[in-house]
């Protein structure tokens, strides 16, 4: 059976391609009283079948659906799976299977962390996304008026099953999404890693296996050494200031919103040209680095009058404590810095630049 099992600290993360039937011999291990799946209309149409076809034990399992995208992460659709569970006297030995992207298991992790206090869910991830960071480290929650994740709980999982021939129902946009984080891995923690995804066979998923399982090991590796994200973890947040800021500046245009992978690899332009600028990281690397996310990532136009809305949608953002700006920055390919302050005025010329970049189409 070809099954790896690496730990993310309060959980495992399985891969290879048996990682469906290890599941099965783990499920078939934990004394529980009835199982339920959840999954969005998407992930149960593509991904169901397949995981039923390798895990016989959940085939008599109730299947709870939501519907696919952000908006289901809601506290209303909470409510309506706890009142589903309840009203089919799931108890608080239950167990709750989740089957999608990142939308299903932030939402199932939060609904698993809290129905009776806590009942054991399992995260099969299904998007790219997913596989290399949302399913990974127990962060859960749901949005607020707008805002993202303002409710949740730490709530690991039994364990997260990496299954990647589930990506091959997945569009290139998502493929594209996704494939932002696991650049960001390698820029922050793992040069080879980034060296290798130079490559990235988005049309082939099982040359792209390795490289996912790969960058899901350094989300593991990373949750493991700082479960509660008190600092280390915050390696993570490259390219997440700015991204943020870029990716709700996009969702206030309607017709041009971004991803949130898309955004942060804006931000991660962005962040790795005020690395440079703070002489923290070589012209060399930047020039890679944009280069590189440029070629992929399609640019985001924007005036110099919209800088002014940028840094103030990245100061409502949770990172930037007090008014200032907390940066994880490069100090070079593979290697990343924590809580560099960062003006105001150095954010506004690293936008500028970024603006100035895709203006004019060259470095
Ligand atoms: N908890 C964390 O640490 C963490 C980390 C990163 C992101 N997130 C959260 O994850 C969410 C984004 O995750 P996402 O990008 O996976 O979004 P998503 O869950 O909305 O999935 C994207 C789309 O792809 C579809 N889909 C998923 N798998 C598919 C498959 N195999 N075949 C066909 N369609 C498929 C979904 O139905 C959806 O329409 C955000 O809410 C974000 O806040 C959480
Ligand atoms: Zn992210």
């Amino acid at each position: 059976m070809e099954v790896m099992e690496i730990s993310a600290g309060g959980h495992p993360v399985v891969f290879g391609s048996d990682a469906l039937r290890a599941l099965d011999r783990r499920i078939g291990a934990e004394e529980y009283s009835r199982a339920f799946i959840l999954g969005d209309e998407n992930t149960l149409r593509h991904c169901l079948p397949e995981l039923l076809a390798h895990v016989p034990r959940l085939r008599d399992a109730p299947t709870l659906a939501v519907a696919p995208g952000e908006r289901s992460k809601d506290i209303a659709v909470c409510s309506d799976i706890w009142r589903h569970l309840a009203e089919m006297e799931a108890d608080r030995h239950a167990l709750l299977v989740c089957i999608g992207g990142g939308v299903v298991t932030d939402l199932g992790g939060f609904v698993a962390g809290t129905y009776k206090r806590g009942i054991r869910c399992v995260h099969v991830p299904t998007s790219l996304m997913g596989m290399v960071d949302a399913a990974i480290g127990g962060k859960t929650g749901v949005d607020l008026a707008g805002l993202k994740n303002m409710v949740g709980v730490f709530h690991d999982p039994l364990a997260v099953h990496v299954h990647t021939p589930f990506l091959k129902s997945l569009g290139k946009r998502e493929l594209l999404n996704g494939l932002a984080e696991m650049l960001k891995h390698g820029l922050v923690w793992d040069a080879a890693a980034w060296n290798t995804i130079g490559e990235a066979p988005l049309h082939d998923i099982d040359a792209l296996k390795p490289l996912v399982e790969r960058s899901a090991a350094i989300k593991a590796e990373v949750v493991k050494a700082d479960p509660r994200e008190s600092g280390l973890r915050k390696v993570l947040n490259f390219g997440h200031t700015i991204g943020h800021g870029i990716e709700a500046h996009s969702w206030e245009s309607p017709q041009r919103m971004l991803l949130h992978g898309e955004a942060v690899a804006i931000g991660m332009v962005c962040e790795a040209w005020l690395s440079w600028r703070m002489g923290l990281l070589s012209r060399e690397d930047y020039d890679a680095i944009a280069m590189r996310l440029l070629a992929l990532y399609k640019p985001y136009q924007f005036s110099s009058a919209d800088n002014h809305r940028l840094i103030e949608l990245m100061r409502n953002d949770k990172k930037n404590s007090g008014g200032r700006f907390r940066f994880t920055l490069l100090t070079a390919i593979g290697k990343a810095k924590v809580d560099v302050e960062v003006t105001a005025a150095q954010v506004q010329e690293a936008l500028e630049h970024y603006r100035l970049l895709v203006r004019e189409g060259g470095m």
